[in-house]
């Protein structure tokens, strides 16, 4: 979190002092470092080499100038839904560097993949494999396609965001797929390309997806003995991010563990890495509202909250906060820093030694991942704004929802 430092007291987002940012746009507010976001896409397409294409996962941070500067930048996308392609294509990204994951597209959704001219749908079940064959035959086109395997290995996360288990709903069963691609291989307008995984959401630890790896070159190796040759293999995302402890994996070693699995294979890997490319370049800017002590249990409500940042509530998951001025005349006290939200699950932190008083200004880092993406109007809470920094250039790239924004999709009760 390099690009989040203390210079004389105060926290800066690179060159803009975090408090002038609050004086300006107002709390609770998403700040992203632009440079701290470029600084690990390009760490990772050096590693990965100029052979591999990134797709950057789009629903870890979907703001529009994060998109247009990945795009920029030469980054391919991995989406999820007809709302996450609008968006890559709003923001000037290539459809021919576009994967389409997911289990449950829609007709619309395969419909407007195919017009857009993606460059390969992850089909995830035998159902969507027909679905998508009778739309690209309808269209007289033919659909790109890799089927996303499940590889039953344990990644070793949070159950919500694990994947790649048997019980799990995502991909399709190794021997089922095999079974899948010699049989659609004859299909009118299916055209495998690739094959595709992803086995879950913040690994620290690289092991499993070397192994998944390994379980893809396998069916990759017994298809091209079968006469069904392949272009591309997709590991999917996954690569962790150090919140607080984790050691996070680095590119390079990342890199090295696709590159062995992968060696000799003439096939061009693509990734879907999404929290390890923007996850540490954001901070949530929240400002105390009032300090609480209900019989020696001590609350900080700052006026920031669960539908702005749901990961501690729903995962459990740790940020660091870090108060904005660095030095407090407060004392330490041990604290749960809440948010308003009428729910006891509505928390960032639970009893984290702070010194902090109303008024303060903190911020909870490592949040450009999951952080707006999630966010929500729950308890009619208009959405907070998201600044982009440039250097010492601080811009609004999505402004605060206003009371006007929370009605405008509801019809008047007269
Ligand atoms: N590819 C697919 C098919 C995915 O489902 C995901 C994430 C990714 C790529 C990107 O994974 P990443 O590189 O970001 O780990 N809301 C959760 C994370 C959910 C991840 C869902 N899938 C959180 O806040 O931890």
């Amino acid at each position: 979190m390099r690009h989040f430092h203390y210079r004389a007291g105060r926290l800066w987002a690179d060159e803009v002092p975090l408090d002038q940012i609050a004086a300006r746009f107002g709390t609770p507010a998403y700040v992203y470092s632009e440079m701290a976001i470029h600084e690990r896409y390009t760490a990772f397409s050096h590693a990965l080499g100029p052979e591999t294409l990134l797709c950057y996962a789009v629903k870890a941070n979907s703001n529009l100038h994060v998109l247009a500067s990945l795009a920029r930048w030469g980054a391919g996308f991995d989406i999820v839904s007809g709302g996450e392609l609008a968006r890559v294509l709003r923001a000037g990204g290539d459809p021919q560097r576009t994967v389409f994951s997911g289990v449950g597209k829609s007709r619309e959704e395969i419909r407007a993949a195919l017009d857009a001219g993606i460059f390969c749908l992850n089909v995830e079940s035998e159902a969507e494999l027909e679905q998508v064959d009778a739309i690209a035959s309808g269209l007289g086109c033919r659909a790109p396609v890799a089927l996303r395997v499940n590889p039953d290995v344990d990644p070793g996360t949070h159950s919500y965001i694990a994947t790649g288990l048997r019980e799990s709903k995502f991909g399709i069963p190794l021997v089922h797929a095999e079974r899948l691609y010699l049989e659609a291989a004859r299909w009118p307008a299916v055209d495998f390309r690739g094959i595709a995984c992803h086995i879950g959401s913040q690994l620290t630890d690289l092991a499993p997806i070397a192994e998944a790896a390994r379980k893809v070159r396998g069916l990759y190796e017994r298809l091209a003995g079968a006469g069904v040759p392949l272009s591309h293999l997709d590991l999917g995302g996954g690569v962790g991010i150090r919140y607080h402890e984790e050691q996070a994996p680095t590119p390079a070693a990342y890199a090295a563990v696709l590159h062995d699995a992968l060696a000799g294979l003439p096939v061009r890997p693509v990734v879907e890495l999404g929290r390890s490319v923007v996850g540490n370049a954001g901070v949530l800017l929240t400002r105390v509202e009032y300090l609480k002590d209900n019989d020696g249990k001590k609350f900080c409500i700052v006026d920031a909250a669960m539908n702005d940042l749901l990961r501690p509530s729903l995962y459990g998951a740790w940020h660091d906060i870090l108060p904005v001025q660095e030095e407090s005349p407060a004392e330490t006290g041990t604290l749960d820093v809440v948010g308003p939200i009428c729910e006891s699950g509505d928390f960032f932190a639970r009893n984290r030694p702070l010194a902090v008083r109303a008024g303060d200004l903190l911020a909870i880092l490592s949040t450009g991942a999951y952080g707006f993406a999630m966010a929500s109007q729950y308890n009619s809470r208009p959405r907070p704004p998201e600044i982009l920094v440039r250097g010492s250039e601080a811009r609004l790239v999505r402004r605060r929802e206003n009371l006007a924004d929370l009605l405008t999709a509801e019809e008047n009760p007269d």
